[in-house]
């Protein structure tokens, strides 16, 4: 829940209000798209919703909890095991096998490291017969299939996904959403996905626009196509 969220960075002259008075409440159990135009601020605001990032002012909650009374530690341990990730470049790490890369969340949360579990989510992610690979030695689908198997492995009740599939051509970006749609309603998580992608849009419960630093229920094609009339400069 964030209530009259602003989030400005730089100072003085240089100071930038990428949001501003943005209110939202998202519930459990539902899947949100969050769409606007390039530089709206769509990954600013995911990472504050997540507690990646510092708010400039207002009030925000995850699962119920403060974030601004909370230290990055006490962020970090209220995101861990409850909170996945997909980003638009996959972000895995470049030196660790796909298992490895699969592996990570479960070290980092109080699961502990169990690689059953995780060749499972490669597995369903129709990746059994890459576990070994490197990033590199993988196409950009499959990537984000590692990606979606590490996001879902703590079993999550909340996943963040910032278009997902921007780097992929569109049949392979059509497969892995459909995959992370299938994830989502098996496991029964919240999803707030970040897409330019209407149709992508159109299968969430309901979508938000961000404009001019705010967000606004439902969706205006200008938000999808124009170039923003930008952020407030101060
Ligand atoms: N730390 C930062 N310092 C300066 N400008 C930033 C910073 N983070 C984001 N911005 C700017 O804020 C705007 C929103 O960025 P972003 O959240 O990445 O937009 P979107 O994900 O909607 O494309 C962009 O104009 C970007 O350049
Ligand atoms: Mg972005």
């Amino acid at each position: 829940m964030a209530r009259q969220l602003e989030k400005t960075v730089g100072s003085g002259s240089r100071a930038l209000t990428i949001l501003k008075d943005l209110n939202v409440e998202i519930h459990a159990g539902e899947s949100v798209a969050i769409v606007g135009s390039s530089g709206a601020g769509k990954s600013t605001l995911l990472a504050l919703l997540a507690g990646l990032d510092t708010l400039t002012r207002g009030e925000l909650s995850l699962f119920g909890s403060s974030l601004s009374s909370l230290d990055e530690d006490g962020r970090a341990r209220l995101r861990a095991g409850q909170v996945g990730f997909v980003f638009q470049n996959f972000q895995l790490l470049p030196t660790l096998t796909a298992l490895e890369n699969v592996l990570l969340p479960l070290e980092l949360s109080d699961t502990g490291i169990d690689a059953r579990q995780a060749r499972q989510w490669l597995a369903r992610v129709g990746l059994e017969a890459r576990v070994q690979h490197l990033p590199k030695q993988l196409s950009g689908g499959e990537q984000q299939r590692v990606a979606i198997a590490r996001a879902f492995v703590t079993q999550p009740t909340l996943v963040f996904a910032d278009e997902p599939t921007g780097n992929l051509d569109r049949a392979t970006g059509g497969k892995v959403a459909d995959l992370l749609f299938t994830l989502n309603r098996e496991s029964g998580t919240t999803l707030i996905l970040v897409t330019h992608d209407p149709q992508l849009a159109a299968r969430c419960d309901r979508t938000l626009t961000l404009e001019n630093g705010r967000l606004h229920e439902g969706v205006s094609a200008a938000a999808l196509h124009h170039v923003p009339d930008g952020v407030d400069h101060q």
